[in-house]
């Protein structure tokens, strides 16, 4: 079959995204096509309506408010999917394969919850699905953990991958501000949405966690098998109590391989100021990984935003683009990937702190003392400091513990007349 000139693309959504593709395509056109050999086309983009005032110059004809009018075109090649949503984009990718074109899609709750059965279609199309951009936004991760890092067994990997939470946390440690202020600070800005509850409670960082971790681990993962935890109750007084004891408050994605399984989480936890991700600031992402062989490699950069996401997806269309100008069909690494062990988090461990009041009397630490070593929970640092008249504010860190211990000695202190108020428990990362 002769080598096409032109290679054209089906756009599925014109928003944020989608315009940083355009804008990309159209500004880098020519750098594209020398390092191609082969010029990639906009054909057709769906949008749902076609008046809507544009951030980028688009050629009114190319838009359609019929997705059908992309997904069907014998002679587009590749469709661009970043209309986001779940149920429509899975039809549309379903249908997209099925009628032989090759996939990009930045949609991560997607890819997290459906990206096993799209990428099995794919693979019986002889074709592939490329989401560069659905974790890291302009960071590169997926094509090294496939590819780059292939012959490591990744150990661990350690991720700031929420931008929204990251401006909010820098915000609360540099600034002094609270949550609330912050995350209205972030909103201003344009770093976070108007409904944030995706990305403060954690679910963004866990679906992006589900993704990285597929690949590193080489196995399926349900979102079930993710402890998720937001940042909505951190408070600017643990974030300073943090500091005092040497640490930065991070929302982490962590996911661990050990002899007993597969350990994966997402929540707020202190990491020792000196640690390379305890500096990464603002809407900034950096993801932390340990391979057997590498040994420590980190990424960094902006992982989310019109261009950076639009980066990613601009380089899976020119490998989707190669892959068909090649005729190679894609080993697609992700269906041999096989279902692990995945520990339940009730046994995992962690160190952990702890803020609590408790009422300033004599034998009011001793007791405190005996919960914890009746709990099998020792303790490694602690700072006490006087409330008011009656109460004082003691702040714990705890040794590495279950977290089925630690949850009988807080239900200890919980009965205690003494304690007055637990008010904040994070865990914690040497
Ligand atoms: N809302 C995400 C973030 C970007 O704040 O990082 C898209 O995944």
């Amino acid at each position: 079959m002769a080598e096409k000139d032109v290679l054209k693309i089906g756009m599925l959504g014109l928003g944020t995204v989608g315009s940083g593709v355009l804008q990309i395509l159209t500004q880098n056109g020519e750098e594209i096509r020398q390092k191609l050999g082969t010029r990639l086309e906009v054909k057709r983009i769906a949008v749902r309506d076609t008046k809507k005032l544009r951030p980028v110059t688009v050629d009114p004809e190319l838009l359609t408010d019929q997705a059908d009018h992309v997904i069907d075109d014998p002679e587009i090649d590749i469709i661009v999917e970043v209309m986001g949503g779940v149920d429509g984009a899975r039809a549309a990718i379903t249908r997209a394969l099925e009628n032989g074109k090759y996939v990009v899609t930045a949609n991560k709750d997607l890819m997290a919850q459906h990206g096993v059965e799209l990428l099995a279609i794919a693979k019986n199309q002889g074709k592939n699905i490329y989401y560069e951009a659905s974790v890291g936004g302009g960071i590169p991760l997926v094509r090294p953990l496939k590819q780059c890092l292939a012959a490591n067994r990744i150990l661990k990997l350690m991720g700031i991958i929420n931008g929204t939470t990251n401006y909010i946390l820098t915000q609360m440690s540099c600034a002094g501000k609270e949550f609330s202020e912050a995350l209205a600070e972030a909103q201003a800005q344009g770093f976070a949405e108007a409904d944030p509850s995706s990305d403060v409670e954690g679910r963004d960082a866990s679906y992006k966690l589900a993704i990285l971790a597929s690949l590193a681990f080489s196995s399926k993962i349900e979102m079930s098998d993710i402890y998720v935890e937001g940042i909505s109750d951190v408070k600017l007084r643990d974030i300073r109590y943090a500091q005092e004891l040497g640490y930065a408050v991070k929302l982490l994605a962590v996911g661990e391989e050990g002899s007993d399984g597969l350990k994966l989480r997402v929540h707020p936890t202190l990491i020792p100021l000196k640690h390379p991700l305890a500096s990464v600031a603002n809407e900034f992402n950096a993801i932390f990984l340990e391979g057997d062989a590498v040994g420590e490699v980190m990424f960094f950069g902006r992982g989310a935003g019109s261009l950076p996401t639009g980066s990613a997806i601009c380089a899976d269309i020119i490998e989707a683009a190669r892959s068909i100008k090649h005729q190679v069909e894609n080993g697609i690494v992700e269906a041999t990937f096989v279902t692990k062990r995945v520990v339940p988090f009730v046994n995992q461990s962690s160190r952990f702190y702890l803020r609590l009041k408790v009422k300033d009397e004599p034998g009011v630490f001793a007791k405190l003392a005996t919960a914890f070593g009746d709990a099998r929970v020792s303790l490694d640092m602690i700072i006490q400091k006087r409330s008011d008249a009656e109460t004082a504010e003691i702040v714990l860190v705890t040794h590495g513990v279950g977290e089925g211990n630690f949850a009988v000695a807080i239900a200890a202190l919980k009965e205690m007349d003494a304690v007055r108020s637990i008010n904040s428990i994070l865990r914690v990362i040497e």
